[in-house]
């Protein structure tokens, strides 16, 4: 379900760094390490708003933190020339990724049309690795299928039919980087048909761009019911991406022309929206003005007598500058397989969600338990000898065939496996069922959890939270007793979902990234849920 954006540039998607001998082995310290906290999913957001981003720094942490980056700066040149001296065969490392940044990807979301494909190509031109002639050529293409305007989109739209229509289809990847940071970008497509695309793009990603157009009547309709503008950061939120940035772009359009009172008009619709959905406006969100297009407030600041109202940061600053909670290196291996080929041997990708994998690693993929062993492993383009949480990466692993793994297995470590279940309790909000159904025992949807997308069933309903009421809740009060046969539209309701097929996912409150899901059918999100309780270690049932 993706490619990678650009193949046919001629430079490299990551520049080269300019120490080639310098290994991986000091990527886990390569900044402040905190515990993931997990965001919580639209559903608990109204009863905790604001608890759920405590690693935005207050000042003092700010400056705590600083300090922490510099002890830790030292320590990792110290650790480099050590690892650079101890390494045997540096030379088979084929390393041109810089491992003193950090890495994040970083997913494009929002409604047809807004213009992602757009900004994550000007990107990659700002960034240097789209020379003038290949945008030239881009520019011809363009025309000739009388889509003028839609060259910087080509750079992230590969395939033809995405070039035709001028609708991205499958997830680009991309990657590029700033002072400090190896992004990779996920250009999701914004059409209401690929949503489950969509979903596998914000499955992976740490941080999103929501990109909004300004243009009249684009705004609108994006925002509406129906748009994707509302449905992409529900999704976003409950599958993990846990800061936004908001770039408020076509702020070059005509019927826009920079101005202050349309962009004012945008945020502050936006606002209440974010925060309904679980984002803490002050500390997950930054708002910024654009144009994609042009490539206006992206690398550099904009001139004032481009826009005289704008004095904050452009899209690289903020990019750069974004703070994201780590997740623990020496965590048990958890790795959601999104893809897999045959390559002298069985290879699979994904993003590390916790622990690191390492070259020679005994593993096992679940929920099959098959012992494999890691014999390569892949970052991008190059050959690393290891790769901690949030990298995207490739394993190729001996001991599996590739036609015995399947998207959804999930790599795992031996020592503490992940479960494998066929059923499992959980909370969710009904965002939004079809023709005014309820929702009862027997409902059926399809099941998106990482990478595992999968037919359920509710079976049984065991409680329905009222937001309200619970803030008030009297402890001595006794439940009714009563069984609770259905609930409605916005409801948030505790129950138990089965699968046929067994799955890997954990408790939200242990790993997020394995136990938040949405529900769909025909094609539309009904519900976003987190697991609350998963059956006993051993056992795939209660
Ligand atoms: P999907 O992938 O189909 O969801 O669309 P997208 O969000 O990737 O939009 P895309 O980048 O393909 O751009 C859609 C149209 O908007 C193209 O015609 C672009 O040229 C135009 N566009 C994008 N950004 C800007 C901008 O900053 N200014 C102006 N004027 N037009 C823009
Ligand atoms: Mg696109």
């Amino acid at each position: 379900m993706e490619h990678d954006a650009h193949t046919e540039a001629p430079t490299h998607a990551v520049p080269p760094s300019e120490d080639a001998t310098v290994d991986d082995w000091a990527r886990d310290d390569a900044e402040p390490m905190s515990v993931e906290s997990g965001a919580a999913p639209a559903e608990v957001a109204a009863a905790d708003a604001g608890a759920d981003a405590p690693h935005a720094p207050s000042p003092s942490a700010a400056v705590a933190a600083e300090g922490v980056k510099e002890i830790q700066s030292s320590l990792q040149s110290l650790e480099l020339k050590i690892n650079v001296a101890t390494q045997e065969d540096a030379h088979v490392v084929e390393d041109d990724v810089d491992q003193t940044k950090r890495h994040l990807n970083v997913v494009f979301i929002g409604h047809v049309d807004a213009g992602k494909s757009t900004t994550g190509g000007q990107i990659l031109f700002l960034s240097g690795q789209v020379d003038d002639r290949t945008i030239q050529k881009y520019e011809k293409e363009a025309k000739d299928k009388s889509r003028e305007s839609w060259y910087m989109a080509y750079i992230m739209d590969t395939n033809e039919e995405e070039r035709v229509k001028g609708k991205t289809v499958e997830v680009g990847r991309a990657h590029f980087e700033t002072e400090h940071t190896r992004f990779t970008i996920l250009d999701a497509p914004g059409h209401k048909s690929y949503v489950p695309n969509m979903i596998s793009g914000a499955s992976q990603a740490d941080i999103g761009v929501l990109v909004i157009s300004a243009r009249k009547g684009e705004f609108e309709t994006g925002y509406e019911r129906g748009g994707q503008t509302r449905e992409h950061v529900l999704l976003a939120k409950t599958l993990g991406v846990a800061k936004l940035v908001v770039v408020i772009n076509k702020m070059d359009e005509p019927t826009v022309k920079w101005s202050k009172e349309r962009y004012d008009e945008i945020e502050a619709k936006m606002v209440p929206f974010l925060k309904s959905s679980g984002y803490n406006v002050k500390k997950d969100v930054q708002f910024l003005p654009i144009s994609g297009l042009v490539g206006t407030n992206m690398k550099t600041r904009m001139d004032k007598s481009i826009c005289s109202w704008w004095d904050g940061p452009c899209l690289f600053e903020v990019l750069d500058r974004i703070e994201v909670p780590l997740r623990d290196p020496k965590g048990p291996v958890r790795m959601p397989i999104i893809d897999k080929y045959k390559d002298m041997g069985s290879v699979v990708m994904g993003k590390i969600e916790s622990g690191t994998i390492r070259e020679g690693d005994s593993l096992l993929v679940m929920p099959n338990k098959s012992h494999v062993k890691v014999i390569g492993l892949n970052l991008d383009e190059s050959k690393v000898r290891r790769a901690g949480p949030a990298e995207n990466v490739r394993v190729k692993l001996s001991g599996i065939e590739e036609e015995d793994v399947m998207a959804g297995f999930v790599l795992s470590s031996v020592a503490n496996p992940v479960g494998a279940v066929s059923e499992f309790i959980a909370q969710l909000q009904i965002l939004e069922l079809l023709d005014n159904a309820i929702f009862t025992a027997g409902y059926k949807a399809v099941l998106h959890i990482h990478s595992v997308v999968e037919e359920c069933e509710i079976v049984e309903l065991i409680e329905e939270i009222d937001m309200k009421k619970k803030k008030e809740a009297d402890p001595k009060k006794k439940k009714p007793k009563r069984k609770l046969l259905f609930v409605k539209n916005g409801a948030i309701v505790v129950c138990r979902i089965q699968v046929n097929n067994l799955i890997c996912i954990e408790k939200f409150s242990d790993f997020p990234q394995l136990g938040r899901f949405t529900l769909r059918t025909e094609g539309k999100t009904v519900a976003v849920g987190k697991v609350v309780d998963v059956p006993p270690a051993g056992s795939p049932t209660f």
